[in-house]
């Protein structure tokens, strides 16, 4: 883990860049090339391992948002790519051979599921996947041969926090890679370097992003163990275009003050929730009485704008309800400046089996929000009278 030399708004705005530069443009240029010329084959061989080679290799405008991205995370180096599933797939194939295996936890996201379960086991590579809450399970699983521990949290769509000291301490015990998938909470609000985790992922697609008009991956982590993943990002050729890197430069400087705010309207909303005589179940773990508000209030400084609910009904009516809602836009994805709302057994959780959903505590009436930065007020009127098209009925309700 590395010191911080500013707090982390500072670090979202000027992180990455050269603060004693005095002169030349005051945004980033996109390097929008391909190639880079030189003036003879001293100088090519000099380049080859910089970013000013070949741009699959690496790209200026790459390398400003990988620093400013491990200065937030606080770890030595970072790597962008093309999508949030790349970093994942190459994070994996870097630290693994046939004969490996990896312990993953069960509910993590659907294409990381696939890939470990569908993919890996065709290069002669097996997980195992354990419960979320129980770390004797995660123990139980690792084997002579396991190299990864993968987790997610908050994972989607219940926003269950995961002890992230007890997964390090568990990887370094049996000398494992610790990887987490960090979506959900941005290092605004968990740096889990700090906790001893070793590789951090990101589907930057969603809050780094912020503005849901780029597809774009992560992962941060040690500068060895950066160089092992960015020999895979260069040969799997999964690299992001330099423009896409421009604007993904642009969502993290307002990154801090973005989640700030969908952290406070999240937890608004949560709250109205929880009150409200037509949700029987609310799901955010910064919600007074949730049993891991202790846990999230030790590792994360905001629970995030992702949380979810149950309607006092049936999966009809919470489809009923989604489509009522105007300022929550019915769309998949999340962490980006619009609100967003989606019926999880519809879109992330389709291809999971009922009794497994079941099992994860994802049920048909389940309503996931994506919290933006709109008037958090407006946004409540909104869900007002969305939930007003399921007329009288009464329930009790609990924080979950
Ligand atoms: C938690 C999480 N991880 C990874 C991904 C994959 O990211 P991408 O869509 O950028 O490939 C997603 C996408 O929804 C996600 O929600």
């Amino acid at each position: 883990m590395k010191k911080h030399q500013f707090r982390q708004e500072t670090e979202a705005v000027r992180a990455g860049t050269d603060l004693h530069k005095k002169s030349g443009p005051l945004a980033t240029p996109i390097y929008q090339t391909s190639t880079f010329e030189v003036t003879d084959n001293q100088e090519q061989l000099r380049v080859t391992p910089t970013d000013h080679f070949y741009t699959r290799y690496g790209n200026p405008t790459h390398t400003v948002v990988e620093n400013a991205i491990a200065e937030l995370e606080g770890t030595d180096a970072a790597l962008v790519f093309s999508s949030g599933m790349a970093a994942i797939t190459s994070t994996v194939l870097a630290l693994v051979k046939a004969g490996d295996h990896i312990v993953a936890q069960r509910d993590i996201y659907g294409g990381v599921t696939k890939f470990l379960s569908q993919w890996l086991p065709k290069m002669g590579v097996e997980t195992t996947f354990v419960d979320t809450n129980d770390i004797e399970q995660h123990e139980r699983a690792i084997r002579p041969n396991t190299r990864i521990l993968h987790v997610e949290s908050p994972t989607n769509p219940m926003v269950r926090v995961v002890d992230l000291e007890k997964i390090a301490a568990l990887a370094r015990t049996h000398k494992l890679t610790s990887t987490i998938d960090s979506t959900f909470s941005t290092p605004i609000n968990c740096r889990p370097a700090e906790w001893g985790i070793d590789l951090v992922l990101h589907s930057g697609t969603k809050y780094f992003g912020g503005h849901a008009d780029l597809i774009c991956g992560i992962v941060a982590g040690s500068r060895e163990l950066i160089e092992e993943i960015h020999a895979v990002r260069t040969t799997l050729g999964c690299c992001m275009d330099p423009h896409a890197a421009f604007l993904l430069l642009r969502g993290v400087k307002t990154l801090a003050v973005r989640v700030e705010r969908q952290n406070q309207s999240a937890l608004r909303i949560a709250e109205y929730l929880s009150k409200h005589p037509k949700v029987a179940r609310v799901h955010y773990p910064m919600l007074l009485g949730h049993p891991q508000y202790e846990l999230a209030k030790k590792q994360m400084a905001g629970a995030g704008g992702v949380l979810s609910f149950e309607v006092a009904g049936s999966g009809a009516d919470g489809c009923r309800v989604a489509e009522a809602l105007t300022l929550f836009t019915l769309a998949p994805s999340l962490g980006g400046v619009e609100s967003l709302v989606s019926i999880p057994v519809l879109t992330s959780h389709a291809m999971i089996a009922p009794e497994l959903r079941q099992k994860m505590g994802v049920t048909e009436q389940m309503i996931r929000l994506s919290v933006g930065i709109e008037n958090v007020e407006d946004l409540i009127a909104d869900l007002d009278k969305g939930l007003a098209v399921l007329g009288g009925r009464e329930q009790a309700h609990a924080a979950d």
